[in-house]
């Protein structure tokens, strides 16, 4: 082997090396913001269908909707390990300051859950107007954790 041929080997294991390296670390980090971000986008499609099975009274319909916000709010805040905040290769919104009050974030999350639990009880009772009240009160607690927690 001459000395270029050598150089071009020694390359290209160096290259095959970063990515087979890097690959894992990489995927784990974009996985968990990939799986919130599409989770994010059902709940969002959700709230759609949710005020307006609440409207039509439709019970199965708005029961099935609140449903996966309650089981999303549980798992919510599972969803943002450290080191998953906003880089500029992972396409996250996600603000530092979530890890720097964790609680806080934790705790607007239970405003969420609890709207949510709230609208449940409702649609048992058949109280559809105090449904579509807490259906406010979950949006605005969807706000009010954004204008906190994402960039
Ligand atoms: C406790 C905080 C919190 C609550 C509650 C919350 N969000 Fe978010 N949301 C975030 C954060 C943080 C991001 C940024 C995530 C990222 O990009 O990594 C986000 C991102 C999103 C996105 C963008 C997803 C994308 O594709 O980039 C949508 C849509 C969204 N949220 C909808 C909602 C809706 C609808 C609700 C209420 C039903 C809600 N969120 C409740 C914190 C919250």
């Amino acid at each position: 082997m001459n000395k270029s041929r050598i150089l071009k080997s020694w390359f290209i294991i160096f290259i095959l090396n970063l990515t087979f390296l890097s690959w894992p670390v990489v995927a784990s980090g974009l996985g968990v913001v990939e799986d919130r971000q599409a989770k994010f986008k059902e709940s969002k499609k959700g709230m759609r269908v949710l005020r307006h099975s609440i409207k039509n009274q439709d019970k199965n319909e708005a029961l099935h909707a609140v449903d996966f916000h309650i089981a999303w709010s549980q798992k919510l805040p599972t969803m943002f390990p450290r080191g998953s905040e906003a880089s500029v290769s992972n396409g996250s919104d996600a603000s530092g300051d979530i890890w720097e009050d964790f609680e806080r974030f934790e705790r607007l999350n239970l405003d969420y859950q609890k709207a949510a639990l709230m609208i449940r009880s409702e649609l048992d009772q058949g109280d559809y107007e105090a449904a579509m009240r807490n259906f406010f009160k979950m949006a605005r607690s969807c706000k009010v954790c954004h204008e906190n927690f994402r960039n």
